[in-house]
């Protein structure tokens, strides 16, 4: 067997040996989402660390840990923490918590994370639904090596990789409750380092509208194995040469927990519906 698929299957299993919990959405938590595990009725708590093989990250304010409860009703895991393709990690590890995510019944992939506004119309603090990213800059396709049949097809079409329904939902969601949403295309790259003002400038060019560190390669994995994705950015600073100030992760962060009351309100009000 593939060796990826049986560290996929070993991690499933021990998560299966400490509940029978089985999500209907899994929810990646990004910069300004840390304290949404206090939305739910907690059922479980598994720290990444006692996962065998689970890759465990080390940036400050990524602790991980997944947290399963219901919200409104509907059967959610929180992925508080998650890994970058810029902390060292194989690209195989990185997509894993999203495959583990099929592997445990989830139907949706529900992503959030923090960007840099590319698009010069977006303030620190706006939220962008994603609705198609850019991922021809990445070195690596998540996808790379003997295709796992058993997760999905070798050749996966990617037309719809941001599920037109779940936009229509968090757009809906958005306008009811009076948060106000931006859309756009999303570009992954690998960090740690910030762009510079001429990348900000050719992604522009290319239709790019935020860029960020996270993301495109977990919905590209989550895609190939069947699961509806979604995803909404929280745009933490104007990117690169658009602003006078040089940028720091402290103002990503600070901007993130500003924003969080409406994100969470946001994410919160969509999943509701997603039951
Ligand atoms: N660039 C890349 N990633 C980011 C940024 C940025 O400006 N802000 C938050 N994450």
């Amino acid at each position: 067997m593939d060796k990826r698929y049986e560290k996929l299957l070993a991690c499933r299993d021990y998560v299966r040996g400490r509940t029978d919990f089985v999500p209907r959405v899994a929810l990646v938590l990004g910069s300004g989402l840390g304290g949404f595990a206090s939305e739910l009725e907690v059922a479980c708590e598994i720290p990444y660390a006692d996962i065998p093989g689970f890759p465990v990250s080390t940036v400050p304010g990524h602790a991980g840990k997944f947290i399963f409860g219901l919200l409104e009703g509907v059967p959610v895991v929180c992925m508080q923490g998650r890994v970058h393709f810029y902390e060292g990690y194989a690209i195989d590890d990185v997509v894993l918590p999203a495959r583990l995510m099929k592997l445990l019944g989830a139907e949706i992939l529900f992503l959030t994370n923090a960007s840099g506004g590319v698009n010069r119309d977006f303030s620190a603090g706006d939220l962008m639904l994603i609705t198609d990213h850019l991922l021809m800059f990445f070195p690596q396709n998540p996808l790379i090596g003997p295709n796992i049949d058993e997760l999905g097809p070798r050749f996966p079409d990617m037309s719809h990789i941001y599920d037109p329904a779940l936009c229509a939902l968090i757009r809906e969601t958005a306008r009811e409750n009076g948060v106000a949403l931006r859309e756009g295309v999303y570009c992954q790259l690998t960090g740690p380092s910030f762009e510079s003002p001429a990348e900000i400038r050719a992604l522009g060019a290319l239709g790019v509208d935020a860029v960020g560190m996270s993301t495109a390669v977990e919905a590209v994995a989550a895609n190939h194995c069947g699961l509806r994705v979604c995803g909404v950015s929280c745009v933490s600073n104007k990117a690169a040469g658009l602003s006078p100030v040089p940028l720091t992760h402290e103002e990503v962060q600070e901007a993130a927990n500003e924003a969080a009351p409406r994100f969470t309100a946001l994410v919160r009000r969509s999943i509701a519906k997603m039951g």
